[in-house]
């Protein structure tokens, strides 16, 4: 099967300084791509250079099997939903929809016909002789994004669509666009630095640090199973915990002592970070790695309290059921050690 969108080697500068260095990124048919990093990482950049808004200095743009490097924007049939929505203010909504099947030469009755397909698609229908200025932030960025749909691209480029919106909206703009993605089944490249957006719609997130690749994967992987130090802090809320320590005797031994826990094999006097995500520190040490700590904080979520700890005098981050935890008690806890991941605290380099 012919990938819909394959970068191979992109590098960009902006005059002197390199932007993005050499990213590799290849989508199949149907995959809901998210560029996931920090601001100023080199999202906006990539996707503008797949569109062909920027140039390359380096590397191979193919869309469909088909290098795009030297076709224009309009060639490539792709469709972009930008973070501002960019609807032009004195045009209907259905005007707005439809602009780009009137730039093709569609005419009238059929525009119309498509416009009112799409519209109905994103339940918009009854706003359709409206202007944006007369819509909510969410109803705004419908428009947009039916703008996008009516011209069946080949691939959608949304670069931060719902960061104008706020909380309860972009959850459920967020669902709309993964049910959206679900029924019409078209490759998505989305950029955001948000890493639970990432989350929950990606089938594949690129995490991206300094215009640098730092892992690819589906979205348990990036999680479970983090490539370095970067992606295993950038991915998941509350924080992943990391605890300092060495290797000592087929152990890790957490500075501060009161933490020991079975390793693979490591050189003795190598300096580890622990690293546990907050579902591996139990309330309860039976059948686990017990130890003890300290617990500082005790934030109620609804379902659950995120637990503050000090685990050997080093801080650390647990979910509990409500109501186990008490700020201030010292108690035991248990580590789950089939959660454990070890980091090289020198290159940051997941070990094992
Ligand atoms: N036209 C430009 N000229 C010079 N430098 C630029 C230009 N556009 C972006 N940059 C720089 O390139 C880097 C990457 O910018 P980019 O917009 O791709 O980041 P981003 O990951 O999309 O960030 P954000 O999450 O804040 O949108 C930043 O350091 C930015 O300052
Ligand atoms: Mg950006």
């Amino acid at each position: 099967m012919t990938a819909a969108l394959v970068l191979k080697d992109i590098s960009k500068s902006y005059g002197e300084v390199p932007v993005l260095k050499g990213v590799n990124v290849e989508a199949a048919p149907g995959d809901f791509i998210v560029l996931l990093g920090p601001s100023g990482c080199g999202k906006s950049t990539l996707l503008h250079a797949i569109a062909g808004l920027h140039s390359i200095n380096a590397g191979e743009i193919v869309i469909d099997g088909r290098n795009v490097n030297d076709v224009p924007t309009r060639e490539r049939d792709i469709a972009m939903v930008f973070q501002s929505y960019a609807l032009y203010p004195n045009m209907t909504v259905a005007e707005n929809i439809g602009f780009p099947l009137k730039m093709r030469g569609i005419a009238t009755i059929e525009r119309r016909k498509l416009v009112e397909k799409v519209a109905q698609g994103l339940q918009i229908e009854a706003l359709l002789e409206r202007t944006p200025r007369q819509l909510s932030g969410g109803q705004r960025q419908r428009v947009a994004i039916g703008r996008a749909l009516v011209r069946e691209p080949k691939i959608f480029l949304f670069d931060e669509p719902l960061s104008n919106l706020d909380a309860t909206l972009r959850v459920e703009m967020r669902t709309e666009i993964k049910t959206l993605h679900r029924r019409i089944g078209k490759t998505i490249v989305y950029v955001t630095h948000d890493q639970i957006e990432a989350m929950t719609l990606a089938t594949k997130i690129v995490v991206l640090n300094k215009g640098v690749i730092q892992q690819i994967g589906a979205p348990a992987e990036v999680y479970g199973r983090p490539a370095n130090l970067f992606v295993a802090r950038f991915i998941g809320t509350p924080a992943i915990t990391l605890i300092d320590g060495r290797i000592s005797g087929q152990q890790f031994i957490a500075d501060g002592d009161g933490l020991t826990l079975p390793v693979p094999a490591l050189q003795d006097g190598r300096r580890i970070n622990l690293g546990l995500r907050p579902e591996f520190l139990h309330h309860n040490p039976e059948g686990k790695t017990a130890c003890r700590a300290v617990v500082e904080i005790v934030e109620p979520t609804g379902p659950e309290d995120i637990v503050l700890l000090k685990v050997s005098g080093q801080r650390a981050t647990a979910k509990w059921p409500t109501g186990l935890a008490k700020a201030g008690e010292e108690r035991m806890i248990g580590i789950d050690a089939k959660g454990a991941l070890f980091f090289d605290p020198e290159n940051g380099g997941r070990i094992g």
